[in-house]
């Protein structure tokens, strides 16, 4: 039975009702309750329902919370929607009362109010997750605050940093996704109900009242902004989205750093899997379908941006369709991110020591140091690099003559700086990549993850 019936004779076409009915919403269940719940309780208090009914309609809300926890809530093939199928059971449960439920409410301020709770919960949850994820980069970070690398522009060396650097890079990002999830938690809090279909209602209702029973700081202002605005829920996708673009640069690099050609880490074979055809094989795939999933959260964004395009306010069933973009979004972040901790937890580090062209730079920084401007010192260096390069030689193997040709303010002493970790305990610049910034960023990381 709809929610709807009484101005149609006809019953719905079968193709109308397959093709309007989505099972997505089922997963708002509880949060579907929890908020009739509120409701309710708000209706009793402004007298616009007596207590012996909302007592009866409470206990009948209850007893659907407790079915849909142990996953008994029965579903009919005629409930159109997860509001109509709570609606429907609890008349079933309760008889009479359960018909007053839907006093100064409309589906539309009812699922604007669930996908909030829903995605409360969400950032909650995405936030403890990225927590893991970010101790288990730090951990890392730790253990190679000494282990050297090159870094890399243009996927050319450039500098010398600990590994650990490079690590918390990532762990930075995991930082800024958690409190993004915060925030947009806070913007979450405003309670829609009360807004009804579009414009309101006549009856004298509460919206402070049901707010505050589920937790809310405030109420909409606006109520064609509350039923018809889904601006959170793309949100909600973009920081999805983001998280998991850049969990997709890590694999990127976690993959490369898996070749043979570089070698830097390896996983256990736990980790790893097997080629059904190539039996020397262990491949990275929980990082390569953590890079390949990124591309449905991208496509997740999309779809929910392009469902807003166009919308005339408020509601319209177009809106629906953001259910199952939102959940996937939420279901692979979620689930890639657990993957990747597990992942990341398990990584063996093992680079080579970085060649000594990474410390070209502190060459020229010598020079400086001595008066001499950056462009002709960064020259002088230049010629000393295509001298080296002209006759088969790195940096480490210059000599003091090679130095004087190119440039007669070097000093013999300077050719210790062409050692990589002589450049990485030179490094000066508050969070650049010395081993002291590497410990700074760990303490500091620490505590940014718990706030
Ligand atoms: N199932 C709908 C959705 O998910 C609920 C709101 C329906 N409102 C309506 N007036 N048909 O968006």
């Amino acid at each position: 039975m709809t929610l709807w019936g009484g101005r149609f004779e006809e019953a719905p076409a079968d193709v109308l009702w397959r093709f309007t009915v989505s099972h997505a919403d089922r997963r708002l269940l509880e949060f579907d309750v929890e908020g009739s719940l509120a409701h309710a309780g708000m209706l009793a208090d402004v007298g616009l329902i007596s207590r012996d009914d909302h007592d009866a309609i409470r206990d009948g809300l209850l007893r659907i919370l407790a079915d849909a926890r142990d996953g008994t809530f029965e579903w009919l093939d005629a409930d159109e929607d997860v509001h109509s199928a709570v609606e429907r059971r609890l008349v079933e449960l309760v008889g009479e009362p359960g018909k007053r439920l839907h006093t100064g409410r409309s589906r539309n301020d009812q699922v604007a109010l669930d996908i909030r709770l829903y995605l409360r919960a969400a950032c909650d949850a995405q936030a403890d997750r990225l927590t893991r994820f970010g101790a288990v980069l730090v951990d890392q970070a730790a253990a190679h605050a000494t282990t050297l690398i090159p870094s890399y522009t243009h996927m050319q060396q450039a500098q010398a940093v600990p590994l650990g650097h490079h690590l918390l890079a990532y762990a930075w990002m995991a930082v800024r996704s958690r409190q993004r999830f915060g925030q947009l938690r806070e913007r979450l809090s405003v309670s829609p109900l009360g807004a009804g279909a579009s414009g309101g209602s006549s009856l004298p209702l509460d919206p402070i009242d049901s707010a505050r029973r589920l937790g809310f700081d405030v109420v909409f202002a606006n109520s064609m902004d509350a039923v018809g605005s889904r601006d959170l829920v793309a949100e909600f996708a973009w920081c999805c989205a983001q998280t998991m673009v850049d969990l997709s640069r890590l694999s990127e690099e976690l993959i490369l750093w898996a070749t043979s050609e570089f070698g830097w880490v390896s996983f256990s074979d736990a980790f790893t899997t097997g080629s059904s055809a190539l039996p020397q094989k262990k491949n990275p795939d929980i990082a390569e379908l953590a890079r390949g999933k990124s591309a449905a959260a991208i496509a997740d964004l999309m779809g929910l941006l392009t469902l807003q395009k166009g919308l005339p306010l408020t509601y319209n069933r177009d809106l629906q369709e953001d259910k199952e973009h939102v959940f996937r979004a939420d279901d692979t972040l979620a689930g890639t991110l657990e993957a990747l901790t597990g992942m990341v937890a398990d990584a063996r580090f093992d680079p080579p020591a970085p060649s000594s062209w990474v410390t070209a730079l502190d060459l020229a920084e010598a020079l400086v140091t001595r008066g001499v401007p950056f462009r002709e010192a960064h020259h002088a260096v230049g010629r000393l690099v295509a001298a080296l390069s002209s006759t088969g030689r790195v940096l480490s193997e210059a000599t003091s003559d090679d130095l004087a040709v190119a440039d007669e303010r070097f000093v013999a002493a300077d050719l210790a700086l062409t050692e990589p970790s002589t450049s990485v305990d030179n490094r000066r610049t508050m969070g650049g990549g010395s081993v002291e910034s590497v410990h700074q960023q760990i303490e500091a990381l620490r505590y940014a993850l718990t706030q």
